[in-house]
C-alpha cells in the first residue's frame, strides 16, 4: 500500500480558493505515487474542547463525536497537507477547534511521555502548510502560522514547507492563475516524491 496524505482543509467552502489549492497539491501527491483523503473541517459534527482532562489519563476524549475518528486517522497518516485562508488574523474557528481537540496527542506527548507516534513514523512524517488571506498587509499570516506550527508539533509532523498566498481578493478566482495552482501542484508532487523515498 502506498503512504498517506492527509489534506485537512480550514476553508468552509468546498470549492473556494483554498479548497482548489489543496486539490492541486493532492493532485500531486497522488502523481507521486501516494494516497490522499479529504477532511473538511467545516463539515465535521464536533464540540470545541471542554477541557474536561479525560485525555490525561486516556488516550482519547470522552467526547463522543465525530473527532473520534480523527485521532486514528492522524496516528496513520504518513503526511498531512493543511490548508487554510486566513480569517481574523488567525484561522477559521472550526479548524482551530479542530486543532484543540487534538489535547489527546499533547497529552499523552507531553503529560504522559507515551507519543502515539513512534521515531520511525516521525522520521517520515511531513506537513505542508497551504495559507491564503485576502489583504496584502503585514504579518497577515503570522497568527496562523504560530498555531499551526504548534499542531504540527503536537500532532509529530515536520514542518517541510510552506506556500502563503496573499492579496487574494484581488486575484479573486485563483483558476485564472493557473501559474498559482502550479506551485501548489509541485509542492504536493514534491512531498509525494519525499515520502516514497522515507
Ligand atoms: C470571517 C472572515 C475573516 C477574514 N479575515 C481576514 C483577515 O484577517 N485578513 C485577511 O487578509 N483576510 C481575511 N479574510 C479574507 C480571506 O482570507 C480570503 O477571502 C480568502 O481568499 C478566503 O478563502 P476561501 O474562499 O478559500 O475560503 C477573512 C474572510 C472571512 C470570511
Amino acid at each position: 500500500m502506498g503512504k498517506k496524505v492527509i489534506g485537512l482543509l480550514g476553508s468552509p467552502l468546498t470549492e473556494g480558493n483554498t479548497a482548489k489549492l489543496l486539490e492541486k497539491a493532492l493532485q500531486g501527491v497522488r502523481d507521486a505515487g501516494c494516497e490522499t483523503e479529504t477532511i473538511v473541517a467545516a463539515n465535521l459534527d464536533f464540540q470545541a474542547c471542554m477541557e474536561m482532562m479525560f485525555c490525561r489519563e486516556h488516550d482519547t476524549c470522552i467526547i463522543d463525536d465525530d473527532m473520534q475518528p480523527m485521532y486514528g486517522k492522524f496516528r496513520e497518516m504518513d503526511s498531512l497537507i493543511l490548508a487554510t485562508p486566513v480569517m481574523t488574523m488567525g484561522i477559521p474557528g472550526m479548524l482551530k477547534s479542530f486543532m484543540d481537540r487534538f489535547q489527546v496527542f499533547f497529552n499523552a506527548k507531553y503529560v504522559r511521555r507515551q507519543p502515539f507516534i513512534t521515531k520511525e513514523q516521525k522520521k517520515r512524517r511531513q506537513a505542508l502548510f497551504i495559507c491564503i488571506s485576502g489583504m496584502k498587509i503585514p504579518e497577515v499570516f503570522a497568527g496562523a502560522k504560530k498555531t499551526v506550527e504548534a499542531f504540527f508539533d503536537i500532532i509529530d509532523c515536520k514542518y517541510w514547507d510552506e506556500l502563503l498566498i496573499n492579496d487574494m481578493d484581488t486575484i479573486r478566482d485563483v483558476s485564472a492563475h493557473p501559474e498559482l495552482l502550479d506551485l501548489a501542484y509541485k509542492k504536493g508532487f514534491a512531498l509525494g516524491e519525499l515520502l516514497k523515498k522515507s
